[in-house]
């Protein structure tokens, strides 16, 4: 029995210590539900759009593709690959993945960079994802006469109010996780998935019918390359990775609880383009109601009008707020917005919290509920640096110009989730037993497999490689 391949990390975990086994997925689709889930977020409804205007439309729409397909998808793979070869923590998995493999067991530090990245990205998406709670309530009630950016100023302003919706949003995610795989996660992405779906189909068609479409599909779609500098490049980079939760664990510990059976490549490419599409819907919901609401101007000086306005991470709480105000049936669409919002990302936000809870829970340190709590607490401590630079730490800057919140993005987002991605890249590519990454792959055409195999080996390093080094400089 021991020859066969399949049983070896099994034989290793027994051999090494006795780790705690999480289960798998029951449903066939809960790994594709599961991991859309994870990427579908915060990223997507309000980041992508976000970026695309501040960094100029199409050519950042297109180079953003080019970074999904051809750094993305590869590293996904490799990832869940990973992960479901041990059905471990990250931690655990890479090592476990070392160690068959006749490497250094130091390659788990991999995965320990990316708990690190959790924790930090949790504390200030925690934060985002409570104002989107608080803008449900907000965006309902607002009669019109209140502005925008006077609404938004009065949510941020308060310390007091941030906290509370951050510490709101930080026990949903906690109840979710301490539940467990099946009880928790799975059931949870059951209800959430469907939801988001139905609630972004309905907005993009109300944006169809009512909004600015042309504008908005010339904006999205055609390219200007004279915005594009090294900045749109690691911004489009970095936005891959946070948006298909790369190089950070999630999806390798979610990739973890994969059925042996289930297609990896396939999978991926299920996840990877539904994440784009649901990008692109978001783009498609946002857009036209924006551009409609600046009715008779071009889109540049839309643009312009929109930066006053606070384009940027304003756009959805500012500048699509004001729309809302100012159309009919405003406070019903508002919130059905931010509601949606609101269940991506708690949907993603649990696969921040898993990796770290897995690791402390199968190794028995703490139970699962314990893990939660404690990995949970110190985000939501952290968070509270992000919550006061709203207000009373708005001038404050930690690193270079960039105040709390966005130095938090700067080093998990821009720097610690593309390191890890490149180097689970390095690690697949050049150190791990190619006969174990056949085994877990299962049957692929074997040109498909020369080509994922060229990526992973030289264009993801490479492409990620000078993307990190390009802005040092
Ligand atoms: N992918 C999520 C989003 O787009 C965020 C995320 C980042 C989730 C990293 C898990 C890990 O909002």
């Amino acid at each position: 029995l021991l020859d066969k391949p399949i049983q070896q990390p099994l034989f290793i975990k027994i051999m090494e210590k006795n780790l705690k086994s999480h289960g798998t997925w029951i449903g066939k689709w809960t790994f594709v539900l599961a991991a859309t889930g994870s990427a579908v977020g915060l990223g997507n409804i309000w980041g992508f759009p976000y970026k695309a205007g501040d960094e100029g439309g199409g050519a950042f729409v297109l180079i953003y593709f080019l970074c999904i397909l051809l750094i993305g998808l590869p590293i996904m793979v490799s990832e869940i690959l990973i992960g479901r070869r041990s059905g471990t923590s990250p931690i655990n998995a890479m090592k476990i993945a070392a160690i068959e493999s006749n490497r250094s067991s130091a390659w788990q530090l991999v995965g320990w960079t990316g708990i690190i990245a959790g924790v930090l990205i949790l504390s200030f998406y925690s934060v985002i994802a409570g104002l989107c709670l608080n803008y449900i309530f907000i965006s309902a009630a607002s009669s019109g006469v209140i502005e925008a950016q006077t609404q938004f100023e009065n949510a941020t302003q308060s310390w007091q109010g941030l906290l509370f919706w951050h510490s709101v949003f930080m026990i949903l995610t906690l109840l979710v996780v301490s539940a467990g795989i099946k009880n928790g996660i799975e059931r949870m992405v059951k209800i959430l998935m469907p939801m988001l779906g139905f609630l972004l189909v309905f907005m993009v068609m109300y944006a169809m019918l009512n909004g600015a479409v042309n504008k908005a599909l010339s904006f999205l779609f055609s390219p200007d390359f004279s915005k594009v500098n090294t900045d749109t490049f690691l911004s489009a980079l970095g936005q891959a990775f946070f948006s298909l939760s790369l190089g950070m664990g999630s999806i390798m510990a979610y990739g973890a609880y994969m059925p042996k059976e289930q297609n990896i490549g396939s999978t991926s490419v299920s996840v990877a383009s539904l994440d784009t599409l649901v990008a692109i819907l978001a783009g498609l919901a946002i857009f036209p109601i924006l551009f409609s609401f600046y009715d008779g101007f071009s889109i540049d000086e839309t643009l312009v009008q929109l930066k006053e306005n606070g384009l940027g991470p304003g756009i959805v709480f500012v500048s699509l707020a004001s729309a809302f105000n100012d159309m009919q049936y405003g406070q019903l669409i508002g919130p059905i917005f931010f509601i949606l919002l609101s269940v991506a990302a708690l949907s993603s936000s649990i696969s921040i919290l898993e990796p770290g809870v897995a690791f402390l829970s199968e190794e028995r340190i703490l139970s699962r509920k314990k893990s939660a709590i404690v990995i949970s607490a110190l985000s939501w401590i952290i968070g509270i640096g992000s919550v006061l630079s709203f207000n009373l730490w708005s001038d404050v800057k930690i690193i270079g110009d960039n105040n709390f919140l966005d130095s938090m993005d700067l080093i998990a987002v821009k720097n610690l989730q593309p390191l890890g991605g490149m180097l689970i890249a390095i690690f697949i590519g050049w150190f791990m037993k190619e006969s174990l990454i056949k085994d877990e792959l299962g049957s692929i055409n074997p040109i498909v497999y020369k080509i994922w195999r060229f990526f992973i080996k030289l264009v993801a390093p490479i492409g990620v490689g000078c993307i990190l080094i390009s802005q040092l400089f």
